[in-house]
């Protein structure tokens, strides 16, 4: 037994050989955005292999508590298969308790934009990381529409949303690199009157846009999908259809095992039914760079129904060399930085992550715990300002690393252990169950 989890902790010794194939979970981003719209859409929608974590729980419970009856059945491995049967967008009912996001920050941000339409007084709240978050950058442009929206001190959770039923559009900036705030836009902006514009400098991941098309709404990106730069518009008032749709394999949760696969000396695991939209396939393509040998095959399994490209990732011991990133491609990857590092404590040079600051307001403050926990694997790791400077390759022993509760730390520390010498113990690690609850299953099934 290669892992031992207890509610506070997991430990994890070094794996002889990783193999094998795995089904991931259902992708996070695109459970909550399919939730969300069959919630606006008349009639019935069918989910197939959403994830399970507790994020997306987070949504699905929100959907009910405004209104949609939500029926759940288990899917395939660990996921689960939603029937959502709603009135649409005008049928969302006035919630008589606090709209709770849990840990989730998509839930939230998305979710203000969805209630800022509607004639309804809401309190999203959430768990004490998300309360921590900062919502001023949708709390401003949905109070630009016509809203009132508060959060309390410095626009944290819980956050007082008042819809209105006379909101109007607007063109806005994102200063930062977001796809939950363009989002929230796009979704208020269809319940306002005129075309709402989001402007983007750097693109981020396009599922709101995709989900939408898939459902008949016109959503317009000048300069191309993916490309920075891009313009993001809708005309509000159009109606959202109900559909089935078959949500593909998390690419945020491939990450872990395509680091884990290049980093191990003898491993050759191979990921079905990946997501691999060109918003999201980064974590790839970087890998990829640094010289980690990954096949990806685009004929293997259905084609996912949401406008989404889907492939079969096959991974392989690999001789790593560092990368260096530059702003726009970190906020590209943003989600697998933490994992990203890992893979350059293995890689020989320097890599530089530069304009990493975003991670400092996410699940927590990644920066710091990811230099804190594989610093105390004995990596050479740094911050320097919104950079992070990694010298590989270092031979990891295993330690205690703290994970902060966060999710993508936690996951990223158990890969570690799979190649650091000794037992790693990992604190707090249940919290994988935030994004991928059957990660301790996984790893048991692919290692020996
Ligand atoms: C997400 C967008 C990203 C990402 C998060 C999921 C989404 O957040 O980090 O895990 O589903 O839109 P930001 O929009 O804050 O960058």
């Amino acid at each position: 037994m290669a892992a031992t989890t207890t509610p506070t902790g997991a430990t994890v010794a070094r794996a002889a050989r990783l193999g094998g194939a795995l089904r991931l979970p259902g992708d996070k981003s695109i459970s909550h955005r399919a939730l969300m719209l069959a919630l606006l859409a008349n009639g019935t929608s069918r989910i197939t292999g959403a994830g399970d974590g507790a994020d997306v729980r987070s949504t699905a419970g929100i959907v009910e508590g405004l209104g949609a009856a939500v029926e759940r059945a288990e899917g395939a491995v660990g996921n689960v298969d939603y029937i959502v049967r709603s009135g649409g967008a005008s049928d969302i009912r006035q919630p008589n308790l606090p709209l709770d996001c849990g840990n989730s920050g998509t839930t939230m941000r998305l979710f203000a934009g969805i209630l800022a339409g509607k004639p309804v007084r809401a309190i999203l709240d959430g768990d004490a990381s998300l309360r921590r978050r900062p919502m001023a950058r949708i709390v401003e442009p949905l109070r630009a529409m016509g809203a009132y929206l508060e959060g309390m001190a410095g626009e944290r959770p819980p956050l007082i949303v008042v819809g209105t039923e006379e909101l109007l559009a607007i063109t806005w900036e994102t200063p930062v690199p977001s796809a939950q705030v363009k989002s929230s836009i796009l979704l208020a902006g269809l319940a306002a009157k005129g075309t709402t514009r989001v402007r983007e400098a750097v693109a981020t991941r396009d599922h709101t846009e995709r989900l939408l098309r898939a459902r008949g709404v016109a959503v317009r990106t000048t300069a191309g999908d993916g490309a920075a730069g891009a313009v993001v518009e809708v005309d509000g008032g159009q109606a959202i259809a109900a559909r089935d749709e078959q949500v593909p394999g998390d690419a945020s949760a491939a990450a872990f095992w395509l680091v884990a696969g290049a980093i191990h000396p003898d491993a050759d695991v191979t990921l079905g039914g990946v997501g691999v939209n060109p918003t999201r396939r980064a974590i790839i393509d970087i890998l990829a760079r640094m010289g980690a040998s990954i096949e990806v095959r685009t004929d293997g399994g259905p084609p996912a129904d949401v406008g989404e490209p889907i492939a079969d990732l096959r991974v392989r011991s690999s001789d790593l060399r560092a990368v260096e990133l530059e702003p726009a491609e970190t906020a590209a990857a943003i989600d697998e930085i933490p994992v990203l590092c890992l893979a350059a404590t293995q890689a020989r040079g320097r890599s530089v992550i530069r304009g990493a600051g975003e991670l400092r307001h996410k699940e927590s403050d990644r920066i710091a715990g990811i230099v804190a926990g594989l610093g105390a694997l004995g990596a050479r790791i740094d911050a320097v300002g919104d950079d992070i400077v990694i010298e590989g390759p270092s031979a990891l022993r295993g330690s205690v690393v703290d994970s902060l509760g966060d999710h993508r730390l936690a996951l990223t520390f158990a890969v570690a252990a799979l190649v650091a010498e000794g037992a790693t113990t990992i604190l707090d690690a249940d919290c994988v169950a935030i994004s991928y609850p059957t990660f301790f299953a996984d790893l048991e099934r692919i290692q020996s």
